[in-house]
């Protein structure tokens, strides 16, 4: 189905209102998904990206009833990823000679996946594609936005922006701008792809920002890859949204995660929250067991955070395998500028408080004390530690 978003161009994606599960199984996406796919139509008929490929035939088939594929002189592919480029296949058979262009690195990411030697034209940041009248496309290099492959396409005339990946959400819907959506599921949804998917490579989005503000290109619309797309005041938006997130992104809020065996950490998790708030009435406060919470909801709360602690019982002479995961999410997902502490219940050798603290500092956190750990099951004076721990902390990070 095409559906027209402004004069001569048209969304030709699919949406995967299903989907609950991406990157195999790394990524929830409660809303499902839109892979984003576009037709411009002028002298020059040009398609930017496709579909995932088990929509590879839907996808064509939905495309030949907008236009003849025969006639489609050119394809932009943005990134080589498989939910943007698994319906090429499919399609370059139909038209095999057709030009592909992509970046440099977007030849490589095609042709490592696809294995054919189609008629790829690597175009560099500034390079221009003439598509008759009088408008053009401009390619902008992106690179780790999210791939080494990223680019940009911008369309002159009707000043859109093609996005691919970046200011996307996973977010299935078929009313296909963001001043159509439930603001509170967009902007959650915006926070989470970042924080889940673009936040190890924060430093190249601060570049690509600067870049295209150098560019002064006027953006009319921001067409996205997946979710929702962006146009009038709303593009000003999503792009400060994206230059706050790449800067040391914090809001006045602190994160409690957990796991726990038989309830004791649980419960000084809880103690701690409650010290936070009788020494902070302001500052947000989410508590989350991560044996029992989505790991993907959980990393966006704490890039959210301005400081997390972390609890993990002492357990076969290390931490509980759930927070471990955690440990590793956040080591490559890099989150800047967090504070952070730890704590846990032991019955022995009560290794673990110091375990956290140390992965911790390893994977860039700021830790702010020694942490506390208690033995066996947290009694009144266990409490009160915890509640007064929690004041400290929520003193420290004011
Ligand atoms: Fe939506 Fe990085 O692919």
């Amino acid at each position: 189905m095409a559906t027209r978003i402004k004069n001569n161009v048209y969304w030709v994606g699919k949406v995967d209102w299903e989907l609950r599960h991406f990157h195999g199984h790394e990524l929830s996406t409660h809303h499902g998904t839109n892979y984003n796919s576009y037709l411009i139509k002028e002298e020059k008929t040009i398609l930017i990206d496709t579909a995932w490929a088990p929509f590879s035939k839907e996808f064509v088939h939905g495309l030949a009833q907008a236009v003849d594929i025969k006639k489609i002189d050119a394809i932009v592919m943005s990134h080589g990823e498989v939910d943007h480029s698994g319906a090429l296949p499919e399609l370059m058979e139909m038209i095999p000679g057709t030009p592909i262009y992509c970046s440099p690195n977007g030849v490589k990411s095609l042709q490592g996946h696809y294995h054919q030697d189609w008629n790829f034209k690597p175009v560099r940041t500034g390079e221009k594609l003439s598509i008759g009248n009088g408008k053009e496309l401009m390619f902008i290099e992106a690179p780790m936005l999210h791939w080494p492959d990223t680019m940009l396409t911008y369309l002159s005339g009707d000043n859109i922006l093609f996005s691919n990946d970046a200011f996307g959400q996973h977010l299935a819907t078929d009313k296909l701008f963001a001043d159509s959506i439930d603001p509170c599921t967009l902007w959650e949804e915006l926070l989470k792809y970042y924080a889940n998917i673009i936040a190890p490579w924060s430093k190249m989005v601060a570049v690509t920002l600067k870049e295209l503000n150098g560019l002064n290109l006027p953006i009319d619309m921001i067409l996205t890859g997946h979710g929702a797309s962006w146009r009038g005041e709303d593009v000003q938006k999503v792009m400060a949204k994206y230059t706050e997130f790449s800067g040391e992104y914090k809001e006045n809020r602190i994160a409690v995660v957990y796991d726990t065996i038989w309830g004791g950490t649980r419960i000084m998790a809880e103690e701690i929250a409650k010290g936070i708030r009788e020494a902070d009435s302001e500052v947000a406060l989410s508590v989350m067991n991560l044996g029992s919470s989505d790991k993907n909801d959980v990393v966006a709360d704490v890039f959210r955070a301005k400081a997390v602690l972390v609890g993990s019982p002492s357990h076969n002479k290390g931490v509980l395998t759930s927070v471990a995961g955690f440990l590793e999410e956040m080591r490559g997902l890099g989150f800047k500028a967090k504070k952070a502490g730890a704590f846990g219940c032991y019955g022995w050798s009560g290794e673990a408080q110091k375990r956290l603290n140390d992965t911790l500092k390893s994977i860039g956190f700021e830790v702010l004390d020694d942490g506390i750990k208690n033995m066996w099951e947290p009694d009144a004076k266990a409490v009160e530690m915890c509640r007064a721990y929690g004041r400290a902390f929520a003193a420290k990070v004011k």
